[in-house]
């Protein structure tokens, strides 16, 4: 019996050596996988990220290192309020699974083992996994009465195509964006079966407060129509990722009274920078060739997702770009602020103040999305679009986002295209007599922009 166990001892032995050697290498390829993948995440070192943001910008644009600068400083700031590490990681799960293995042969124990991983943790991003989903039927709108028809959206340009329902695809998915409740991103996709594995052009479509994707679905239906493929999610605390009438403003106020989080604009940002990290990913689309555009909260975010992400290549915000500066100084804010009159209703209470005034809103900006009135403002962020193609649709009468309010950004971002002889690349249209509101000539006008630079 003695022999026998003891060469069964030595194979184990032989066994358990080579499964530690093929743990060990894979173990550091994998974290570093892990990190190439999640490469915004929390957790990274700076350098780290610095590196990856100029590489973008040697591929992607040439844009100046003013914005290359903005985009790092940008980038930390949205780090350093995202969801604490998930524990149920997907890395260290199978880093665990490993080392099981791993200490199990070696017969050590695993007090050693929880420690190892512990370390690992600290190292470990949330991994950009994608979970299917099913159509939502009946999305969840925070406004009442809920809206039905949008005549701007059923205007847009479409080619007529027999069996367009049948060959029209539709993709619902979550993508993990980071820890928590919040960081699952709800995306829908449309595009027209084909027959060719050609990549395709890409449209990513912002939906406004208080409504959803589903909304969008007739603009999505057009640029598929079109030959592109349309992707619309919902922003945070918008659609699935909302419980009931009050979620987006219950989180404005929570961020004011906690400073936890940004739900105004930069988490949004947050999301699409890791939409674009799928979406380059994808077979079916052309990573060149990824356009943004969206309308009123949804022009915000295209505005500041393209200035903090270069791989949106053509960009086009409807009814978003403003001076948040600009509006406190020239006493242009109220509009804006009425939007979102239950955030600063709270915040002059806790002010102690009878009114609310220019030292509330600043109060407020800071501190539910820092640098929103200053460094990341319009006159800083619109320029750094250049020099990948920029519509600006604005209406010229929006007491949201006042005209002259504009003029800086404007005539910075037409310097940095003008240098460059883009001049042609950048454009902002301001409609006669419109106010807050996007039109068919708007919508029009974004599909053309999308056709001549993205040309599906
Ligand atoms: C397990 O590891 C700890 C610390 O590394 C050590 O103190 C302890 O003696 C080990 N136990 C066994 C049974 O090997
Ligand atoms: C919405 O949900 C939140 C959190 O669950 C809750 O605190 C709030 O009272 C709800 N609001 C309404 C109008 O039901």
């Amino acid at each position: 019996m003695e022999p026998i166990n003891r060469s069964e001892n030595s194979w184990f032995l032989l066994l358990s050596v080579i499964i530690m050697a093929v743990a060990v290498w894979h173990v550091p390829n994998f974290i570093s996988h892990v990190r190439a993948n999640s490469v915004s995440t929390s957790n990274l070192p700076h350098h780290a990220i610095a590196t990856r943001f100029n590489s973008a910008d040697r591929k992607m644009d040439h844009s100046s290192s003013a914005a290359a600068e903005m985009r790092s400083d940008f980038l930390q700031l949205l780090r350093s309020r995202r969801t604490a590490e998930d524990p149920g990681c997907e890395s260290v799960i199978r880093l665990k699974r490993i080392q099981f293995i791993t200490n199990y042969c070696l017969l050590q124990n695993l007090s050693q083992s929880s420690k190892h991983s512990t370390k690992i943790q600290q190292n470990c991003a949330v991994p950009l996994s994608v979970e299917s989903a099913q159509p939502v039927k009946d999305p969840l709108f925070q406004e009442t009465p809920t809206p039905t028809y949008s005549e701007a959206m059923e205007s847009c340009p479409k080619k007529e195509i027999p069996n367009f329902k049948e060959l029209l695809q539709e993709e619902n998915f979550y993508l993990t964006t980071e820890a928590g409740e919040q960081g699952r991103l709800p995306v829908l996709l449309l595009k027209l079966k084909e027959d060719t594995p050609e990549r395709r052009p890409a449209v990513v479509f912002l939906h406004s407060t208080h409504k959803n994707k589903e909304w969008l679905r007739p603009l999505l239906e057009a640029y598929a129509s079109r030959n592109y493929i349309a992707i619309a999610i919902d922003s945070r605390y918008h659609g699935e990722r909302a419980k009931n009438l009050t979620t987006y403003q219950d989180a404005l106020v929570s961020s004011w009274k906690h400073g936890d989080t940004m739900p105004f604009i930069f988490d949004t940002v947050w999301d699409l920078i890791k939409l674009a990290d799928h979406l380059v990913e994808r077979p079916d689309i052309d990573p060149s060739r990824i356009g943004i555009t969206g309308e009123s909260l949804g022009g915000m975010h295209t505005w500041l997702g393209a200035a903090a992400e270069t791989r949106y290549s053509v960009v086009a915000p409807v009814i978003g770009v403003q001076g948040f500066r600009w509006a406190i100084e020239h006493d242009m804010w109220q509009a804006r602020v009425d939007s979102l009159k239950r955030l600063f209703e709270e915040a002059r209470v806790d002010l102690g103040k009878s009114a609310i005034d220019k030292e509330v809103v600043e109060k407020v900006w800071d501190r539910i999305a820092p640098g929103l009135a200053s460094r990341f403002d319009a006159p800083y962020t619109v320029p750094a679009i250049a020099l990948r193609p920029l519509l600006i649709l604005n209406g010229e009468k929006d007491p949201r986002c006042p005209l002259s309010g504009l003029e800086l950004p404007e005539s910075r971002a037409r310097k940095e295209y003008e240098e460059a002889n883009s001049a042609e690349n950048f454009k902002l249209v301001a409609e006669p007599g419109i106010g807050h509101q996007m039109t068919p000539l708007m919508v029009k006008q974004a599909s053309e922009w999308f056709d001549q630079h993205l040309k599906p």
